[in-house]
């Protein structure tokens, strides 16, 4: 199993890494673990069953026996189901990325997905998305990667991509949101987020994706 090849990718919200994940794993024709989902659906969960997002223990037995799937779609992209129910969407909301976040912040949340995040480990490799790809969850990735970008670039991206999703949001909220999101994620005493000491920063403020794609792989070359 160790030998199997991790490319871990963290940064913060908005940096873009869903989408240099996305492109990544298919030119490399790697799994995906998308941790922030598993947040998400953890925090959809606890909204259901009426459990405060600051309620360690109740949480955290919700995300050991959290019943969610990740079902390939035909056309592309992936149905998240949540206790059967299609939940896709709704994990997909600014609202449900500032629960996760908070969700996040638990400590027995944190580890009672971390299993479950290590078993998508499979072969040939696997490109894993998140906070603490790098630093918790594979901490012996052959190759790591932290993404950044400035909070206003980062709002400006999430604004175009809600807004094509016909979601009513405002700019200048975004970027309150984000700010927000980074300082409880950066400030919390579990597995806050910041740069493995061995990954490589890319800053995607003035990069197209297509660039951070050929950044990335070459980094990925050059491990190998
Ligand atoms: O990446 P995404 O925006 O989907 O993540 C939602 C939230 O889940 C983040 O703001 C963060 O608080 C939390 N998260 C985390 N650790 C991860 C992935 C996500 O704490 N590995």
């Amino acid at each position: 199993m160790h030998n199997i090849p991790v490319l871990t990718i963290d940064g913060p919200a908005g940096s873009g890494k869903g989408t240099i994940v996305e492109h990544v794993a298919k030119e490399l024709g790697w799994h995906i673990l998308d941790s922030g989902a598993l947040y998400r659906i953890v925090a959809v969960a606890a909204e259901k069953k009426n459990i405060a997002f600051d309620d360690d223990d109740r949480l955290a037995a919700l995300a050991e026996k959290l019943d969610a799937v990740f079902l390939p779609c035909k056309g592309g992209g992936v149905e998240v189901h949540l206790e059967g129910d299609d939940v896709s969407e709704a994990i997909r909301t600014e609202d449900c990325g500032c629960a996760a976040s908070k969700v996040a912040a638990n400590k027995g949340v944190r580890k009672a997905l971390l299993e479950r995040q290590r078993n998508y480990l499979l072969s040939p490799g696997l490109v894993a998305d998140g906070r603490d790809m790098g630093t918790v969850v594979f901490p012996n990735a052959f190759a790591k990667i932290f993404l950044t970008a400035s909070a206003e670039e980062r709002a400006k991206r999430r604004f175009k991509q809600l807004n094509e999703k016909g979601l009513n949001v405002t700019l200048a909220a975004l970027i309150l949101d984000i700010q927000e999101r980074d300082l409880r994620d950066m400030n919390r005493a579990e597995a806050p987020l910041k740069a493995a000491d061995d990954a490589i920063t890319i800053d995607t403020s003035d990069l197209s994706i297509d660039e951070v794609i050929t950044k990335v792989l070459a980094v990925v070359r050059e491990k190998k």
